[in-house]
Formats: structure tokens, C-alpha cells, sequence
């Protein structure tokens, strides 16, 4: 799984499905993967996706290998991907791998013997992350189709909605709303992807102006560790908040999801309301890493 286009509709939908059933019955899943392996290659810093992924393993009765340090592996002798990839994937049953350089993931398939799992490569993509996202859109508001998703913050860089919008450009009556400063714009070929797929968008820098307009807002963080130019970065790192006063002129019913880490893009005040999901979203992240491991290993 390196992009979230790798999935057809009907296979998210049974991970979804899958995903579904082991909230409802856990232990009916704690052993199947009992004896199995999963390795853990962390060359960037994480707390939800390394965690999830090592607890989903752990909750099906699996184990874990891995660093999310790559200088206390043989990465900093010079080692390079291809070999690593090949080593690990004598020792384990499936490879999870975050690496900060775009198109890295892509690589590493040439090398593996194993399924192995693209856990967020550069500022290309994050599928996990995507069917989390998902994941949630479903449980939350009973479908993925006929929804308008605002996706705010760093556009440019941030993995997560690159996913994400190729994956819901795929659902029927799907309207997006890109809201971003003019640095921070979704990148062509996404947009160029989801007009192909007959969808509408909208680009604003205007959170105030869309959001009584949105099923979902989706916020992100700016991507600080892909900025070439720090002082860009402190121009743009806050400019938007989302708190409670712009949540006045939100629906009752909008999501608000978040892949965090958040940083200053939401106010804490906002956490209380019922409206904001991104805690319940990270569960939900555990849940449908568990079904990725339950499909890709075939283990029932
Ligand atoms: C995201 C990532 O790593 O791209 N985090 C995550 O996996 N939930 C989002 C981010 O770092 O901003």
C-alpha cells in the first residue's frame, strides 16, 4: 500500500467493514496473528501512526520490530533503503515504513519480499492516515458520498489531504473546498486528479467565509520541516485558528477531523465541543490499521 488509489472502492469497503466488526467484537481478533511479525521503520518523527500500527499488531495477538530512530540503525553507517528493506524483510511478516523523502515508499516495493505499508512518504502521501480519515467520515456520518470537505492549512505539503482528496475524488457527490494562503495551495496534478474524476472544487484563503457551508472540515498543520525558508514558515504557521467564536457559524452537525499533531491550528476550547472528532479519529486509526495487517497477512 504506497498511495491511496492502491485500494479499489469495493477493497476499502471491506476494510472498512473489517474494521467495523473489530470494534464490535475485539476479542474475536486478539489471536489471529498470533506468530506473525511486523516491522516498524521510522525515519521520521510520529506518535499516532508508529503507535497505532505497533498496538494494532499487539491487539491481534502479533509482534512488533522496528526503530522510529534511524540513526541507532545501520541507516547511519550509510546503509542504504533497497538493503535495509531487503534485510527486514527476511525477519518480518509485513514492513511499515515512514520516510521523509517523497516517492520513497515507491521505492522500497522494489525491494521487499513482504506486504509492506507506506506509513507517509515526504509530503506525497499517507494511505493509512487516508483510511482513518475514512474510517471515521463513515462511522461518523453514515456514508462517504454527498459530503462538502473543507480542507484547511498546508495543502502544499501535507500528505494527509493529498491522500485523502484522491481517495474521495472516487465517491459519488463529493465537494471540495481547499482553504489555504496563496502559499499554501493544494498542488496542480490533485486538483487536475479530482476535476478528471467530474468533481467540483472551490479555493478560498477565507476560512469564515466557507465554513457554514461544510459537512467536514478537515484542518492541518503547516508543515514546518518542509519549509526550505524558516521566516516563510513563521509568516504562515498561524494563520489560521480555528476557536470557538469561528465555530459559532459552523453546522450542527459539521465534523471537525484533525490528523494531528496539532500545533496552534485549533484552540484547545474547541476540544469540548461535540463537533470535534480528532481524538476519536486517532482511535479510529488503530481500528483500520488492524484490518490492513488482518487483509495484507491473509490470516483469515
Ligand atoms: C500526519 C503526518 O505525519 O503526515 N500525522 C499523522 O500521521 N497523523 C500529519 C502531520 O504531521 O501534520
Amino acid at each position: 500500500l504506497v498511495k491511496s488509489e492502491d485500494f479499489s472502492v469495493e477493497e476499502i469497503d471491506q476494510i472498512l467493514s473489517l474494521s467495523q466488526n473489530i470494534i464490535e467484537n475485539p476479542s474475536k481478533y486478539s489471536r489471529v496473528c498470533e506468530g506473525k511479525l511486523l516491522a516498524t521503520l521510522f525515519y521520521e518523527p510520529s506518535t499516532r501512526t508508529r503507535l497505532s500500527f505497533e498496538s494494532a499488531m499487539c491487539r491481534l495477538g502479533g509482534s512488533v520490530v522496528g526503530f522510529s530512530e534511524p540513526n541507532s540503525s545501520s541507516v547511519s553507517k550509510g546503509e542504504s533503503l533497497g538493503d535495509t528493506i531487503r534485510t527486514v524483510s527476511c525477519y518480518a511478516d509485513a514492513i511499515v515504513m515512514r520516510h521523509p523523502v517523497a516517492g520513497s515508499a515507491e521505492e522500497a516495493t522494489k525491494y521487499t519480499e513482504v506486504p509492506f505499508i507506506n506509513a507517509g512518504d515526504g509530503g506525497n502521501q499517507h494511505p493509512t492516515q487516508t483510511l482513518t480519515d475514512l474510517l471515521t467520515i463513515k462511522s461518523l456520518k453514515g456514508s462517504l458520498e454527498n459530503h462538502t470537505i473543507g480542507l484547511c492549512g498546508d495543502l502544499k505539503n501535507g500528505r494527509t489531504v493529498h491522500s485523502l482528496v484522491k481517495s474521495m475524488s472516487r465517491y459519488k457527490g463529493i465537494k471540495f473546498i481547499f482553504i489555504s494562503p496563496d502559499e499554501l495551495k493544494m498542488p496542480k496534478y490533485i486538483k487536475d486528479a479530482i476535476q478528471e474524476q467530474g468533481h467540483a472544487y472551490y479555493e478560498t484563503d477565507n476560512l469564515d467565509e466557507v465554513i457554514g457551508s461544510l459537512d467536514i472540515l478537515y484542518m492541518t498543520r503547516v508543515q514546518r520541516e518542509r519549509f526550505e525558508n524558516q521566516e516563510q514558515y513563521e509568516k504562515l504557521k498561524n494563520y489560521y485558528i480555528l476557536n470557538k467564536s469561528k465555530m459559532q457559524n459552523a453546522r450542527e452537525d459539521m465534523l471537525v477531523m484533525h490528523p494531528l499533531p496539532r500545533v496552534n491550528e485549533i484552540a484547545t476550547e474547541v476540544d469540548d465541543d461535540k463537533r470535534a472528532v480528532y481524538f476519536q479519529q486517532a482511535k479510529f486509526g488503530m481500528y483500520v490499521r488492524m484490518a490492513l495487517i488482518v487483509k495484507l497477512l491473509e490470516v483469515m
